[in-house]
């Protein structure tokens, strides 16, 4: 049976509006967790507010609001935000609800009655941002990195709990799970720290100074606050101890932070667990920040991007697609409305957009909208690989979602758009549209694009459920059934042939930036499948791809394909490419001429021959074009 799945997002702060970076956090607990329901995983995502503490009471005041009407304010704020995100979380926790504070009082008398708290004076550098002491090792320039403020000097007598006790045991830990934290990199800092000896943690107030957090079941004249408190939330959520949720979910449990609250996570929490006597987590997913050129987007630095205006602007697929197609899991990523606008132009309207419509369209006008049977017998030979394709992009994309690589699931994804675009190119369904001969053949490709669509929809599912839906239901399913599952995915041809299918229509509108003003949009041409400007790239980008000149040595018609020609080419080892330019040269004027190709591109298989490479060439309408050099150059020679 599969395992369920559990993930949380850090309880949001209630001392400011939701912004893009806690969106970003939330989309992605959302979107792993429909992956998981995708697998088939009984699946329990967390989500909350993190409601006591001294910032909160500042914030309060600030607003002229008693702390109560101030948290239930915002934390109304964030919950009302999730669903227009459409975020369907399981659970919304506060920590001002009465079944978590019970559950923080009783492990604090626990850890307390074990031994691991204690009373002490103390004097430290404490920052309000982040609601804890800094050691002057952390601090930069004497400021807290993060909030870019001077920490406060504070000395008061306190209850500390004993983390150092625990230090050895949790380096140990680590080094035995090594994709406990994960990616790597944050694995590292921990250890990292855990290299200087664990001071012990303050874990209290007294309540002459802080009101606002939960009164210590051992001194009622000290509350405990923020970490003590609210890393607890994603025990008490679950109904810890005997709770039917603890039970099922604790063990599978999976974080979701971003690096701000590394420490916190990946030292406090697994050592309060320990000393609690509950298992630790299993992962904890650690993001980068979203920045506003170069600084972190927050609050306190005034450069916040507000998530229901771009949704509004540019749609919520669009824009939840954009933040996990342009953050590598791990690093920070710069956020521009110029590259959401080049995403969407490029990877939305163009790819996917294009291929759905021109798809449809074609389906509409040569089989009245509706799916035709594809013949097994000539099938074969017209697949062009798609279908093997199909089932290399759904694995690839499994093991990317699974390790939170959401960009590399997505890039799989658009590999195999690109080779279903590609496909309609070859192929060129409207020649075999003019002869009744060739009905069988057209059949057969309408057939399987129909069908990769079909794929596609189910790939793109947790991250733009909308979109799914859309093409679902314009492919003829019924997206209420199990047509997202992944099984029903790693399986070529579930469409059944006479499905009516819905009128083609544009996914996504282009968008034009017209240079002074908002962006608009503007219907896109689909039968064409053709824009012409893509995004801007950086050199780096550039400089993956490896172009290199070749000459042609030999060229010669692929059977059955009346587009294609097999070349054998030399640059500084023979190699074997197949394209698309029958029409347009004969294979005899081809010999020695040189040529450009792509030679890191990916070998596939075409119509049974495996291509290594692939030509450049001026593709206008049906007329192909060979870009060639204007002397002669030494075959393998690098192009820049
Ligand atoms: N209340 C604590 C967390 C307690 S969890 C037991 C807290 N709250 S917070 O409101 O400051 O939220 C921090 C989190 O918001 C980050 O870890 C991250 O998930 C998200 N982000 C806030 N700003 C962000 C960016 N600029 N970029 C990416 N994520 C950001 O810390």
């Amino acid at each position: 049976m599969t395992e369920p799945f559990y993930v949380t997002t850090p309880i949001y702060y209630v001392n400011a509006r939701p912004h893009l970076g806690h969106a970003y956090t939330t989309i992605i607990a959302d979107v792993i967790t429909r992956f998981y329901r995708m697998c088939g995983s009984d699946s329990f995502f967390l989500t909350g507010t993190d409601e006591h503490g001294d910032k909160i009471v500042r914030a309060a005041k600030k607003e002229n609001t008693s702390p109560r009407l101030y948290v239930d304010q915002i934390s109304a704020m964030f919950r009302r935000l999730w669903p227009e995100l459409n975020i369907d979380y399981s659970q919304f926790i506060r920590t001002t609800d009465s079944d978590h504070i019970a559950v923080v009082e009783q492990i604090l008398q626990k850890i307390y009655d074990a031994g691991d708290i204690y009373f002490s004076k103390y004097e430290g550098k404490y920052c309000f941002g982040c609601e804890r002491f800094y050691t002057e090792r952390e601090l930069v320039d004497g400021k807290c990195p993060d909030h870019e403020t001077a920490p406060e000097t504070i000395k008061e007598s306190n209850y500390f709990f004993k983390m150092s006790k625990y230090q050895d045991w949790l380096i140990d830990h680590i080094h035995r799970h090594p994709d406990f934290i994960r990616p790597e990199r944050y694995k590292n800092e921990v250890l990292s720290f855990l290299r200087e000896p664990l001071e012990d943690l303050c874990i209290s107030r007294p309540k002459s100074r802080l009101k606002w957090g939960i009164t210590l079941p051992f001194d009622a004249d000290y509350v405990t606050y923020v970490w003590f408190d609210a890393l607890l939330n994603y025990v008490s959520a679950l109904g810890y101890p005997d709770g039917e949720g603890f039970r099922k979910y604790w063990p599978v449990a999976q974080h979701i932070v971003a690096k701000d609250i590394l420490k916190p996570h990946g030292i406090y929490w697994p050592i309060m667990l320990k000393a609690a006597g509950i298992d630790t987590y299993r992962h904890l997913n650690v993001h980068g920040y979203w920045n506003i050129e170069q600084s972190k987007m927050s609050k306190s630095l005034g450069n916040v991007v507000e998530p229901l205006e771009l949704k509004n602007i540019y749609g919520l697929d669009s824009f939840r697609f954009f933040l996990l197609r342009d953050m590598t899991f791990g690093l920070d990523s710069s956020f521009s409305e110029k590259a959401l606008v080049g995403r969407i132009n490029s990877d939305l309207a163009n790819d996917l957009g294009n291929l759905f419509s021109r798809t449809l369209t074609m389906a509409g006008k040569y089989f009245k909208a509706v799916v035709p049977a594809a013949d097994p017998k000539i099938d074969a030979d017209l697949q062009l690989g798609l279908k093997s394709a199909a089932a290399d992009t759904v694995s690839a994309y499994e093991a990317a979602m699974a390790s939170f690589g959401f960009n590399r699931a997505l890039q799989a994804t658009w590999d195999f758009i690109g080779r279903m675009n590609k496909y309609i190119d070859v192929m060129a369904p409207w020649e075999l549209a003019k002869k009744d001969s060739s009905r069988k053949q057209l059949e057969v490709v309408i057939y399987n694009l129909l069908e990769g669509l079909r794929i596609i929809s189910g790939l793109i599912y947790p991250v733009m459920p909308q979109t799914a839906e859309t093409m679902q239901k314009h492919l003829g399913l019924d997206p209420s059934e199990a047509f997202y599952t992944l099984d029903t995915l790693k399986s070529w041809g579930q469409l059944t042939p006479g499905t009516r299918l819905l009128k083609s229509i544009i996914l996504f509108p282009r968008i034009e930036v017209k240079k002074s003003s908002q962006p608009a949009t503007e219907e896109g041409t689909p039968e064409t499948g053709k824009s012409d400007r893509l995004p801007e790239i950086g050199i780096d980008e550039f400089a993956r791809v490896d172009l290199r000149v070749a000459t042609v040595v030999k060229a010669e018609a692929v059977p059955r394909a009346k587009k294609l020609l097999k070349l054998e080419i030399e640059l500084d080892e023979k190699r074997t490419v197949v394209a698309g330019i029958a029409g347009n040269y004969e294979p005899s004027e081809l010999i020695g001429k040189q040529i450009i190709v792509v030679a890191n591109l990916k070998p596939a298989k075409i119509m049974g021959i495996l291509s290594n490479g692939m030509l450049l060439a001026a593709v206008d309408k049906d007329r192909v074009t060979l870009a060639t050099l204007d002397r002669p150059v030494k075959p393998g020679t690098r192009l820049r």
